[in-house]
C-alpha cells in the first residue's frame, strides 16, 4: 500500500515572506526523494482560481468572503489535494483554513463557530499535518507589502486589520496542540531556510 503523502501548510499575514521559502521548502523535499506539489489557496484549480480572481479583487461582504474561500477550497480538496496525499505526494500549500480563520474570522469578525461549521463541514476528517506560521510585526510587513507591487482587496486593510489577522492567527496556532510552527519571520532568510530544515528532518 502507498504511504500517504503529508499536508504542510504556509500561513501568515500578508507581507510576512512566506511566499519566499515556499519553492525551497519543496526543493529541499525533492532532494530528499519525495514527491512533492506546490499549491495554493485560494486556488490550485482552475474554478477555485476563478474564485480568487473575485475574492482579491470584487466588493463582497464577509459571509460571501468565507463562503467562496470554502468553495475554492472544496473544489481544491476534491480535485488535488486529497488525491494526490492519498497517491503518496506530499502537499505544500500557500494558506488554507487557518487563513479563513484569520482573515474572515479576526479580520473581518465572522464568528469563529461559523468557520468552523464550514471547516468541519468541508474537511471533518482532514487537517494540515504541518503548519508553518510566519509571524510578523504588522508595522514590518506594511513596509515590506509597500515595496511590492499594486495591492489586492485584503493588502490594501489598514494596520489594524492585521493586527487582528495576526492575533487571530497566534490564537488558532496556540489551540491547535502541536500543528504549528511559529516561525520568527523578522530573523534572516538563512535562519529561516534552518528552521524549515530542521523541523521537517525531524518529524
Ligand atoms: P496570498 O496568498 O498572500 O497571495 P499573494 O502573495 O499573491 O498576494 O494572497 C491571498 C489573499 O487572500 C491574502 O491576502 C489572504 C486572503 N485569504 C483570505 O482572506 N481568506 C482565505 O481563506 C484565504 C485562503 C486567503
Amino acid at each position: 500500500m502507498t504511504e500517504r503523502g503529508r499536508f504542510v501548510t504556509f500561513e501568515g499575514i500578508d507581507g510576512a515572506g512566506k511566499s519566499s521559502h515556499i519553492e525551497w521548502f519543496a526543493d529541499l523535499l525533492r532532494k530528499q526523494g519525495r514527491k512533492v506539489s506546490v499549491t495554493r489557496e485560494p486556488g490550485g484549480t482552475e474554478l477555485a482560481e476563478a474564485i480568487r480572481e473575485w475574492l482579491l479583487n470584487r466588493p463582497m461582504s464577509m459571509r460571501t468572503e468565507a463562503l467562496l474561500a470554502f468553495a475554492a477550497r472544496q473544489d481544491h480538496l476534491e480535485r488535488v489535494i486529497r488525491p494526490a496525499l492519498d497517491s503518496g505526494v506530499w502537499v505544500i500549500c500557500d494558506r488554507f483554513t487557518d487563513s479563513t480563520v484569520a482573515y474572515q474570522g479576526g479580520g473581518r469578525g465572522i464568528p469563529l463557530t461559523d468557520i468552523e461549521t464550514l471547516e468541519r463541514w468541508v474537511h471533518p476528517d482532514l487537517q494540515p499535518d504541518r503548519s508553518f506560521l510566519f509571524d510578523l510585526d504588522p508595522v514590518i510587513a506594511a513596509e515590506r507589502r509597500r515595496a511590492a507591487r499594486a495591492a489586492d482587496r485584503f493588502e490594501a486593510e489598514q494596520q489594524a486589520f492585521f493586527v487582528r489577522v495576526r492575533d487571530a492567527y497566534l490564537a488558532r496556532a496556540a489551540g491547535s496542540g502541536s500543528r504549528f510552527r511559529v516561525i520568527d519571520s523578522a530573523k534572516s532568510i538563512d535562519d529561516i531556510r534552518k528552521i524549515l530544515e530542521l523541523d521537517i528532518s525531524s518529524s
